[in-house]
């Protein structure tokens, strides 16, 4: 495939090229030529040009050691420009591509550790999970895939959920897992400070403080109740408890996936939280490309095992 924008640069690059060699030849050519040594009664000519009073150069040609290593790299480039790409977007009589090259590594690879994942895919989570071999293989996967979000050691950071702590904003049951990896997830909260108001959006956000059982100034508590109740129990929950369809965080417990402080409440309502802002989306991605079935289902029996004891087998 060519990756120019335009067929002229194709021809523009070639005809750099080819240039470039077709000088090279012409130079060593005519410079090996005119400089024949003019020995007078075997003594080699001076080039006439005399520095420092009395340094003079001789007008010897180059060594033919010399100029025949410069012919040796103007064949040896133009045979490989004949074989692999290089010359505009031709591709070179044996067809490699740095991606194909890749892809064939990568397919190699993927035989002689097939039979591995074929054993594993054959087997349930938690059964994988408490496999050491598959536990390894499923610790270097995530540290390669997943820790630049979770963690290196899978506790989270603001916006990205602790995988070990059992608590789930989508389930943490097997098959919840395997879909949120497959799939991506993206759990938006809308900005509601707008219907809330200034004092509502305080209110609401002392009621979520007291849903947990944080200080917080009982009076705005009891405003923000059915605040909380009109604009969000439809995600959150009536009793604040969540929604793992929807990932709607549980918000009566001590877990935090943005802080608990009132401003950080508050933040989330007033800006929102993953609708499109300037301060970007945070977002799982989804793996079902990149990672398939077979690492899938490995990645998803360690991050299963973080946080349920697998049973010995
Ligand atoms: C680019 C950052 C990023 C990467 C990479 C990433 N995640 Fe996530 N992950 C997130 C975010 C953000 C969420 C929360 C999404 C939401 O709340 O809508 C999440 C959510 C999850 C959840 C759901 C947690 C819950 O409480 O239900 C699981 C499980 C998960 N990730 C596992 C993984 C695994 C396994 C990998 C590697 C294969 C991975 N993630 C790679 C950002 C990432
Ligand atoms: C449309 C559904 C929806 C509505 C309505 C909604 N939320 Fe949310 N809320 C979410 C989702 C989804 C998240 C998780 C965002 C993420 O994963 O990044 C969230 C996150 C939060 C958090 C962060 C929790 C944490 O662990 O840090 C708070 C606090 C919160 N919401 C409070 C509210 C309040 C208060 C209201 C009403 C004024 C409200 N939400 C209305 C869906 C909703």
């Amino acid at each position: 495939m060519s990756d120019f924008t335009s067929g002229f640069w194709s021809i523009y690059v070639i005809a750099l090229t080819l240039g470039g060699i077709a000088f090279c030849a012409w130079l060593l050519l005519t410079t090996g030529k005119g400089v024949a040594p003019p020995t007078e009664g075997g003594k080699v000519g001076t080039t006439g040009h005399v520095w420092d009073e009395d340094l003079a150069e001789y007008n010897n040609p180059l060594p033919k050691w010399w100029s025949n290593l410069f012919w040796i790299t103007i064949v040896f480039s133009i045979v490989y420009l004949v074989l692999y790409p290089g010359l505009g977007s031709i591709k070179g009589v044996l067809g490699w591509t740095s991606t194909g090259q890749y892809e064939k590594e990568r397919g190699d690879v993927d035989a002689r550790v097939k039979p591995l994942y074929d054993k594993f895919a054959s087997m349930d989570l938690a059964a994988v999970a408490a496999d050491p071999e598959a536990r390894a293989m499923g610790e270097r996967l995530f540290l390669n895939n997943c820790a630049q979000c979770h963690g290196s050691d899978a506790g989270g950071a603001r916006g990205f959920p602790n995988l070990r702590d059992g608590d789930w904003l989508y389930g943490g049951e097997p098959a919840k897992i395997v879909e949120t990896i497959t799939g991506g997830r993206l759990g938006v909260m809308p900005a509601l400070s707008a219907v809330l108001g200034e004092q509502g959006t305080k209110d609401v956000a002392a009621y979520v403080r007291s849903l947990s059982g944080l200080p917080h100034d009982s009076l705005r508590a009891q405003l923000g109740r059915p605040l909380f109740e009109q604009n969000c129990s439809a995600c959150h929950g009536a009793d604040g408890k969540g929604n793992q369809l929807i990932g709607a965080p549980n918000l009566t417990d001590a877990i935090w996936l943005y802080g608990s402080s009132e401003a950080s409440i508050i933040e989330g309502v007033v800006k929102g939280r993953n609708i499109a802002v300037s301060e970007g989306t945070l977002a799982m991605p989804s793996f079902k490309d990149t990672l398939g079935p077979s690492r899938i289902h490995v990645v998803a029996a360690y991050v299963w095992g973080l946080s349920n004891r697998p049973a010995p087998r």
